[in-house]
């Protein structure tokens, strides 16, 4: 087991370059690779997760050149993917399981997916029940619901399929699997989750539409496509990578943080107007938000430099429609709310339970072992501010977002804090800790 200590700091100060964005590297690779021509990707995010994608599609017959300063991904078109040898691992990645179930479900070959032990505990009913209503053959071999997933050939239909969840896999998934069937499909999902297949599906040739309707659900839909076209795609700074360095800034006393080109897409931004709430000091540089050339290069995101000062935060309710926009940045927000004055409550946000760990459970269990009140509930926690945070021992359950939500917790503490499987933050920012230990 890696294990990593974490001191207590002090003026945390310079400036910081997370890494490229998850889900629009995925997204990037995936439909890359089902276009015609090449798509070239800068800014990509070397993490386990995006390099799990890049092994499943070479697998499947694609070139995937990895230059110093690109990836080049030699798409073969839309039924150009071949039939992979033996099973398509799937690491740790929920985002490539259930995007790439939608896309092997339009196609002429079997296909397995299969993961590592969280991943394969996590529900796939949530795709394989749409997919399968359009005509795609997914069954989970233990049939548990989970993966390893078998997908057989299929002739897919359009759907007009009603999420009961704001997830944007599944509406990804299924959006996907409308590019294959014979009529058009529509999501509506009771709430808008990130919208990043939408913009860069069609920024690849699809005809998509979006909208919020007026009792706040979101519909998206998709017609049947014959071709997609190579892209070039800049992809931007993860907004859920730049969240620790948010908090590090706001919570470790005396520090002035820079963080360069951070996706700021309003459905991945719910952290920043959480922030706000909180009372905290953060400044907007170089936004990119209008219809200039450098949101036409990030494929349709917008990015801005954040500068963040530290200063006293307080409590604050966390409810309703914002919850999909911050739900992976809910680790980090916990902590957050430890080091705030008062009360914070966050409601409405159960999906945290099938994440890479129960994170409600995850997140409760490792701020009460640094003396913080924590009140687990059925669907979010209640956290009680306002103590100095004790080091403690950590235990990440090899989760990414906990292991890097409680470093920065650790800073912010009286003690050393020492992090169990410290690693597993590989998945998602490799040099996490590094560039923690350059802003010291
Ligand atoms: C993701 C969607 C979200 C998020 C995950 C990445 C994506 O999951 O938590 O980290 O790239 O589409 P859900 O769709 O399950 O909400």
């Amino acid at each position: 087991m890696s294990v990593k200590t974490i001191y207590p700091k002090k003026g945390l100060k310079g400036e910081v370059r997370v890494p490229g964005d998850k889900s629009i590297s995925h997204r990037s690779v995936m439909f890359g690779s089902i276009a015609s021509g090449t798509t070239e990707i800068t800014n990509f995010l070397q993490g386990a997760d995006c390099l799990s994608t890049i092994r499943c599609f070479q697998k499947m017959g694609i070139e995937i050149e990895q230059k110093p300063d690109a990836v080049l991904v030699r798409g073969r078109g839309l039924y150009g993917l071949s039939a992979p040898e033996g099973t398509l691992d799937v690491g740790n990645s929920g985002t490539t399981t259930r995007l790439l179930s939608g896309i092997l479900s339009g196609q002429d070959f079997t296909s397995v997916l299969s993961g590592d032990a969280s991943l394969n505990s996590r529900p796939m009913g949530r795709v394989m029940s749409p997919l399968n209503s359009m005509g795609a053959r997914i069954e989970s071999v233990r049939n548990d619901g989970c993966a390893p997933l078998r997908i057989e050939p299929g002739v897919l239909h359009g759907i007009d399929y009603r999420s009961p969840v704001a997830s944007a896999q599944v509406k990804s998934a299924v959006l996907l699997a409308g590019l294959y069937a014979d009529g058009n499909t529509s999501v509506t999902e009771p709430v808008l989750s990130r919208n990043h297949t939408e913009l860069m599906l069609g920024g690849f040739g699809a005809e998509v539409s979006s909208g919020v309707l007026k009792d706040g659900s979101a519909v998206a839909g998709i017609r049947p496509c014959k071709q997609l076209y190579g892209q070039k795609i800049r992809v931007p700074g993860d907004i859920s990578s730049a969240a620790y360095f948010i908090a590090a800034g706001l919570v470790v006393p005396g520090s002035e943080i820079l963080i360069r080109n951070v996706g700021t897409n309003p459905t991945r931004a719910g952290i920043l107007k959480v922030c706000e709430a909180m009372g905290a000091d953060l400044t907007y540089l170089d936004r990119n938000t209008a219809d200039c050339q450098a949101k036409q290069e990030t494929g349709g995101e917008p990015t801005a430099d954040i500068l963040v000062r530290s200063g006293s935060l307080h409590g604050t309710v966390i409810e309703g429609s914002i919850i999909p926009t911050l739900i992976d940045e809910i680790p980090i927000i916990a902590v957050m709310a430890a080091c705030a004055e008062g009360t914070t409550v966050i409601r409405d946000a159960a999906e945290l339970k099938v994440k890479e760990t129960n994170r409600i459970d995850t997140v409760t269990e490792n701020l009460k072992a640094m003396g913080c009140s924590v009140t687990p509930t059925e669907d979010g926690m209640v956290i009680e501010g306002g103590k100095t945070l004790a080091g403690a021992r950590i235990r990440s359950y090899l989760d990414h977002r906990i292991a890097m939500a409680f470093a920065v917790a650790g800073m912010a503490a009286e003690g050393e804090t020492v992090i169990e499987d410290s690693q597993c933050v590989d998945v998602s920012y490799p040099d996490f800790f590094a560039t923690l230990e350059s802003l010291s």
